[in-house]
């Protein structure tokens, strides 16, 4: 296989670890991005013994802060002269009422699909300078409980709810990057695939820092006995961003099962251009 720099986002930790982990055993060069620089530097540790390949980098970035995002991307691009592969794995669940980032977005649209399409943009050139380049955006089952889309109110300021909150940034999170495909295809650029996986349900520490609403603690305890290993979510996300099979391949979405369909209850092309100009909106003030 040929030699790929693979940056994973949320590698210090659960799902992300693990795809990191595999990109090294496979011999890549990997970069692990993650919130704290302890942590991130002592996973680097690990994984290099565990795999036995050092070439494993760290970039640290608090994906509540697009600022922050911006920063990483300049960073990579100050190291690397290209990017096979980025992983948009870091993701989040938050509490039980709204709540909003320094920069005044709700917390988890901005980890889960703010700053998703950020980084994307922002490393565009560096997976134009890759012979093939893929965006893989990991994604969720939830995508299809977060219930109706409120397209005027995308922050959920007066429709907040930790269910809803949760699955419309990971439906919106589809629609925004299958938007960034289009428009790379219109800019006449077809080396760079752009697809999304989902890990079922795996054992891991997602939302444990934030206060889940109490009424659904027994209900994830429960759930959390069902779930498979981190091993298992995580190889969707691995499929889709190094086998050579589904090279030229955009727009799919892959889980535990193999390539899925995506819940296409409450799309439309006008809910996707909305999602996308609000993201453009967003995001602007961090694009130059
Ligand atoms: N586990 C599941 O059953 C499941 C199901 C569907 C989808 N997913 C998705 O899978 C992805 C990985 O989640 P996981 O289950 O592996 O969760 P996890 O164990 O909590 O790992 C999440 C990773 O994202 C990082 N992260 C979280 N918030 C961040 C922030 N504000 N800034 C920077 N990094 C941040 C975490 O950093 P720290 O190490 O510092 O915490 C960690 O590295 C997420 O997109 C999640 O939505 C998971």
């Amino acid at each position: 296989m040929e030699k790929k720099i693979i940056l994973v986002t949320g590698a210090t930790n659960g799902l992300g670890r693990e795809e990191a982990k595999a990109f090294l055993t496979q011999g890549h060069t990997v970069i692990i991005h993650g919130r704290n620089r302890d942590k991130a530097l002592r996973v680097q540790r690990e994984l290099s013994a565990e795999t036995g390949n050092s070439d494993v980098d760290v970039l640290v970035a608090d994906l509540e802060s697009l600022a922050s995002v911006k920063r990483m991307a300049e960073e990579f691009q100050a190291k690397y002269d290209r990017l096979d592969v980025l992983v948009n794995n870091a993701g989040n669940q938050y509490g039980s009422t709204w709540a909003g980032t320094a920069e005044g977005h709700e917390k988890t649209m901005t980890v889960n699909l703010f700053a998703p399409v950020l980084l994307s943009f922002l490393l565009i050139d560096s997976l134009k300078k890759s012979r093939h380049g893929r965006i893989v955006t990991v994604s969720s089952a939830s995508h299809a409980q977060g219930g109706q889309p409120y397209l005027d109110d995308i922050e959920l300021k007066d429709h907040y709810s930790y269910t809803r909150a949760y699955g419309l940034s990971k439906l919106y999170v589809i629609w925004a990057m299958r938007a960034l495909r289009k428009n790379l295809r219109e800019q006449g650029v077809d080396t760079i695939d752009v697809n999304m996986t989902h890990p079922g349900m795996a054992k891991s520490s997602l939302g444990e820092a934030n206060q889940r609403p109490w009424y659904l603690r027994p209900i994830f305890a429960l759930a959390f006995l069902f779930a498979s290993s981190t091993e298992k979510g995580a190889q969707p996300t691995i499929y889709a961003a190094t086998s050579p099979e589904i090279e030229g391949v955009s727009d799919r979405y892959y889980g535990p099962k193999g390539e899925e369909k995506v819940s296409e209850r409450y799309y439309t092309p006008e809910n996707e251009k909305a999602v996308w100009d609000y993201c453009l909106k967003v995001l602007d003030p961090y694009l130059n």
